[in-house]
Parts: structure tokens; sequence; C-alpha cells
């Protein structure tokens, strides 16, 4: 079986709305459960899957999001292209809240993750190619999607992955600005490196719910705004994936 797209849904984004056909189909792991049931439809012509990151009532925290089982279980039923949508926060001047980024590059702060599928008895070590660590074919397909769905995206950025689930200090936005960073949330890894690893094209959509601590001109950052402007963002996720699908 082969799969036109899997997507990764974020926080604010529990299903894929449009989805027909629908099937949820439970994936037993090697690494264990993934977040949920994966749902399999098609939107159009095209076979999609869906999988709820945090689970379908947001229950898992993105330290606890069993990342490897997500990966293996789409990977399983024949995802090759991933899009993953997550909320971030947003550090550059022109990445403020409600701005959607496909960003192209990643710093990880992440720690005590399992971050690799070389990481068991026995198995293999490769050292996979991580310059480049989102697909430029599927950046390039999203943002040409954006666009022809009329819906501005800003083309690249570097998404530093926190470990949460606490939002950050001022001084580590600070620091982490100063590392080059325009873009932080806690969830973009280890996923990108888990999909390279088994050779998923995959790309970030990466919706802004608010400004990073101390990027804005508020002193501290407000949760109900975040939820807001990730109802706002989400919306414009199904046109840009509808777009991509139409190619
Ligand atoms: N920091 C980390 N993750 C986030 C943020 C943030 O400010 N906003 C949404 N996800």
């Amino acid at each position: 079986m082969s799969l036109d797209l899997a997507i990764i849904g974020g926080t604010g984004l529990y299903n894929f709305p449009g989805l027909e056909n629908v099937e949820k189909r439970a994936v037993d792991t090697p690494f264990g459960a993934p977040s949920g049931a994966v749902v399999l439809g098609k939107l159009g012509d095209k076979r999609v899957a869906f999988l709820a990151r945090h689970g379908e009532n947001h229950s898992l925290a993105p330290h606890r999001v069993n990342y490897r089982a997500n990966l293996w279980a789409l990977h399983h039923l024949g995802a090759r292209r991933i899009v993953g949508v997550n909320a971030v926060g947003g550090i550059r001047a022109d990445m403020g809240p409600r701005v959607l980024a496909v960003p192209d590059q990643i710093i990880d702060y992440t720690h005590g993750r399992f971050d690799s599928f070389c990481d068991v008895a026995g198995a293999k070590v490769e050292h996979v190619d991580f310059s480049e660590p989102y697909s430029a074919d599927l950046r390039a397909a999203l943002l040409a999607a954006a666009r022809r769905a009329g819906i501005v995206a800003v083309d690249g950025g570097c998404y530093g992955a926190t470990q949460g689930p606490r939002l950050e200090t001022r001084a580590e936005i600070a620091r982490m600005r100063h590392d080059g960073c325009d873009l932080v949330g806690m969830t973009g890894m280890p996923e990108a490196a888990l999909a390279r690893e088994l050779g998923i094209n995959y790309a970030c959509l990466a919706l802004v719910a608010n400004w990073a601590a101390g990027c804005g001109d508020a002193t501290t950052i407000s949760l109900p705004e975040i939820f807001a402007n990730l109802e706002a963002t989400t919306s414009q996720v199904p046109p840009i994936i509808a777009a991509l699908l139409a190619v």
C-alpha cells in the first residue's frame, strides 16, 4: 500500500478536516505505541494518513511523544512524504504571531528523548547526512502549494527545538537568537531526524502562536492568545495540503 502524504498534526490540529472514507489503524511497532491510531483516508483521489502527535486529546507532552513509534508506524503504512505541522514561538522580527513558515534548518536543544532507530541492541549504526534537515523537494512543494492557495508562508528559518513542556526564559530565547534560531518549538526534533533515518521526505509547516519569551512587547506569554492564534493559523493548513495534493 502506498500513501500520497502523511500529516503529523501538532497542538491545535487533532484531526484533519475533509478526510473521506476514514479508517483508523492501530499500529503495533517495535518501539511501542504511537500517539494514537493512524487515520487513513482520502482527500480527493489522494491517499492520506493523519496522526495527532500529542494524541487526539492532547494527552502527551512533547518529551513524552513516542516519536520513533509515530515515524515507524507511518513508514510501515507506506508514508514516503510527511508534513509535520508544529506550533512555534516566533523569534525573528518577521515571524510574529499568525505567521506560517517552512523552516530550512534546525538546532536541537532537546535531551533524553529516544532520537534514533539505531538506539536498540544489535542495530546497525547508520550516520545519516542531516546538513539539510528537511526535504528540499517537499519544502518547495509546500511553499508552492501555499502560494497557489493564496496563503503567505515564510520560506526558510531555523527551528530551535526545546525540551518543554514549559515555555522558555527570556535568557534562553536570547541565547537561541544568538545561536541563529528564528522559531522555537518543542516537537520538531527528533521527528525530523527519525524521518531522515527512514528515508522519508519530511518538511515542517510551522504555525507561529506567540512571540517567544522577550521578543514581543509583552513581558509574559498569554496562553489564551496562543490558542486563539493557533486556531486562526490551523484553519490555513487544510487548503495548503489540498493544494499540495492537487498536483
Ligand atoms: N516556545 C516553545 N514552543 C512553543 C512556543 C514557544 O514560545 N509557542 C508554541 N510552541
